[in-house]
């Protein structure tokens, strides 16, 4: 993922003027396929991003390349270096058809509460209309989260000032990796109601050549992990995200549904004029898939949550983003910002009311650029005099995709409501495990050292793929896989604690 750098004040000045020169690249440039990214020849910060044949200008964020290779941005000083400029492609072997290969919707044979689809991916489900729909909001974080970032989160999550429209309080969605996370922090969230997912364990890039062991260690080791070092059930983590929008194609499905998973959240539909709303994978994926590695076969009953790019309209210069923070807002300030946002929730809550991804990660509240988190709190601001808009959390979302209310049953819907029991937090500091870092299970001893913030009692070693408990034994782990979709457990019933209250 590339990362949004701050800009310091003299800095603004510099990087309108590229902004502006910005414009005259790409006169040229013609699409040469409806749909594709392409590396501008001359300028390695520029690309082209071509969908249904028209173009879009793009440019990665500051300290970063495109590499016409990877056909992403990557950092400048990446080992190897960038290759800049279009890169001579070598044809893909001609491949035999699957023969599990997932056949086009078929809304007869798809029923909910385990199958849904539309032939265009816009449908509302169970046949509603919009006004009688709740608009969900569905706010994720990526990555790890610690010190940086914890309290920029809650600032947005424990502020008062938000709730849902029946009094809850607002849930989000954390698709988290293990390096530099503070399980104790984790814990905190969890406890507060907030949905623990898993955005794989390395983040390393190039996962989606990997095959069904690798996803297994990024993703069911991380799910372990988060049992072991933050208290988070198995059973309350259901969604998988893969890093860098890259899914793991047919093999990351695989360990998704062996594994008890529920859904992912890794595909991205392209800057459209109405967006997607989730769907099931037992048939083919109603857009067009711009990672490329997206699955091929059925998947039955297990649920995708697309991303839909963000983009304010198609011919301006911020271009378009899976990650909000990925678009180019820089030299914005917080009301046009928020006016960036609610154009762009507009499409959603004006159309077919799709779910709605504020898909962040922590370069959105990077320092330098209080402007963003400020822009943001607006929106949000913003959305609390409409009724009809709830903040939910991914599981919420899908749990009322399998089962749609209208406006006028949602508070008697067992799902969303916030009376339910939440997990007790086990300590308020947490202690700083000062571990040897092991990638490798043999060189236990070498690869510097990590610290680690759990409540738990410290591990042997850092925790890593197939060693979840950081044992740092030479004995991989292993998972048990469970083929049926979980139930969740009955709780018994309680107040939530006064959202007020601060910890
Ligand atoms: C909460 O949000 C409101 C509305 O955007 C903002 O004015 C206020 O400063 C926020 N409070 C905190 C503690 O961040």
């Amino acid at each position: 993922m590339t990362s949004t750098t701050s800009q310091a004040g003299p800095l603004h000045l510099a990087l309108l003027l590229a902004l502006f020169a910005g414009v005259a690249f790409g006169q040229g440039f013609e699409c040469p396929n409806n749909n594709g990214q392409y590396p501008d020849p001359e300028n390695c910060r520029i690309f082209y991003t071509c969908s249904n044949g028209i173009k879009y200008t793009q440019r990665c964020a500051g300290g970063a390349f495109y590499d016409g290779s990877k056909h992403e941005c990557v950092d400048r000083h990446i080992k190897g270096g960038v290759k800049c400029g279009p890169q001579p492609v070598t044809e893909r072997p001609v491949t035999t058809v699957d023969p599990f290969a997932a056949e086009p919707c078929n809304t007869q044979a798809c029923r909910l509460p385990e199958c849904y689809c539309s032939r265009d991916g816009l449908r509302i489900p169970a046949g509603l209309t919009r006004d009688q729909i709740p608009q969900m909001i569905l706010i994720t974080f990526d990555g790890a989260v610690n010190a940086l970032n914890f309290p920029k989160y809650q600032s947005i999550l424990r502020n008062v000032t938000f709730s849902n429209p029946d009094g809850c309080p607002l849930k989000a969605t954390f698709f988290l990796s293990h390096e530099y996370q503070n399980y104790q922090q984790v814990e905190e969230l969890y406890s507060e109601g907030h949905e623990m997912a898993v955005g794989s364990l390395t983040r390393e890039a190039g996962l989606e050549d990997h095959l069904e062991d690798r996803w297994t260690g990024e993703m069911v080791s991380m799910r372990a992990i988060l049992g072991y070092f933050a208290g988070v059930r198995d059973i309350d983590i259901l969604g998988q995200r893969a890093p860098h929008l890259k899914p793991g194609r047919n093999a990351q499905f695989e360990v998704l549904s062996d594994y008890g998973f529920d859904y992912d959240s890794s595909t991205n539909v392209p800057p459209q004029d109405v967006p997607v709303w989730p769907y099931t994978l037992d048939y083919q994926i109603p857009h067009e898939c711009r990672s490329g590695s997206c699955p091929t076969r059925s998947f039955p009953g297990i649920w995708e949550f697309p991303m839909n790019s963000h983009y304010q309209d198609r011919d301006y210069l911020g271009g378009f983003c899976p990650y909000l923070d990925q678009c180019v807002l820089t030299f914005l300030s917080e009301v046009e910002i928020f006016n960036w946002l609610k154009k762009d929730f507009e499409r959603h809550y004006t159309q077919n009311k799709a779910p709605y991804q504020l898909s962040l990660t922590a370069n959105w509240f990077a320092d330098g650029q209080p402007e963003y988190a400020k822009g943001l709190q607006m929106f949000m601001e913003y959305t609390q005099q409409f009724d009809d808009i709830y903040y939910v959390s991914m599981n919420q979302a899908k749990q009322w995709m399998q089962d749609p209310q209208t406006l006028d049953n949602l508070r008697n819907f067992e799902p969303w409501k916030c009376t339910k029991e939440l997990p007790v937090l086990s300590c308020v500091n947490g202690k700083s495990c000062k571990l040897g870092f092991s990638p490798d299970l043999e060189a236990a001893n070498g690869g510097g050292t990590r610290y680690m913030v759990t409540c738990s009692s410290c591990p042997n070693v850092f925790p890593w793929l197939y060693d979840s408990q950081g044992i740092g034994s030479d004995i991989p782990d292993t998972y048990e896989k469970t083929y049926q979709s979980r139930i969740q457990p009955q709780t018994p019933a309680i107040i939530q604690p006064d959202p007020n209250q601060v910890l």
